[in-house]
């Protein structure tokens, strides 16, 4: 198992093309789920500067539970079509948010963040967990993020 992770100065496309092989690397020798959404939590966060980084997972169709994260306490229950992540439960894509307190019923775990990414994650065609990315600047992810966060997403999809 890689023992760090080491990310190249550069665009954003950049550092994910050098993060994506060094977290497959990293979840590649492990068979524990968590264990590899936990290290995943660390490598995005560590690497790429971002607030808050972790998973939900949905406990039944109607819920999402507080997986393995990386950042300040966050919120431990989401009903489904709640907050961000509820709704990407709901619908089953993924959402960009460039402006959390202009999304009607956001769930602010901290005042801290300011923008997010959600993803979700499908095993057996249902989603099984939710991928949610905080940024404490406005306007932080875009379709690059996406793009490249769809890639972990399926990686962990293919774990589950
Ligand atoms: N903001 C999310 C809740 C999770 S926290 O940001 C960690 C939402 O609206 O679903």
């Amino acid at each position: 198992m890689a023992e760090h992770i080491t990310v190249i100065k550069g665009s954003k496309a950049q550092q994910y093309q050098s993060l994506l092989p060094q977290i497959e690397a990293l979840v590649s020798t492990e068979a524990d789920v968590i264990a590899n959404l936990a290290n995943i939590c660390a490598a995005l966060k560590e690497s790429m500067g971002f607030f808050w980084v972790g998973f939900y997972r949905a406990e039944t169709p109607d819920m999402l539970v507080l997986g393995p994260f990386q950042g300040p306490v966050a919120c431990t229950r989401i009903p489904r079509g709640k907050g961000v992540c509820g709704v990407v439960l709901e619908q089953r894509k993924t959402l960009i948010v460039p402006n959390v307190d202009e999304f009607p019923g956001h769930i602010a775990c901290s005042s801290a963040s300011k923008s997010e990414i959600v993803l979700p994650i499908f095993s057996k065609g249902k989603v099984a967990w939710v991928l949610d990315v905080d940024s404490d600047r406005l306007n932080d992810f875009d379709e690059t993020d996406q793009h490249w966060l769809e890639k972990i997403t399926v990686m962990v999809g293919l774990m589950l």
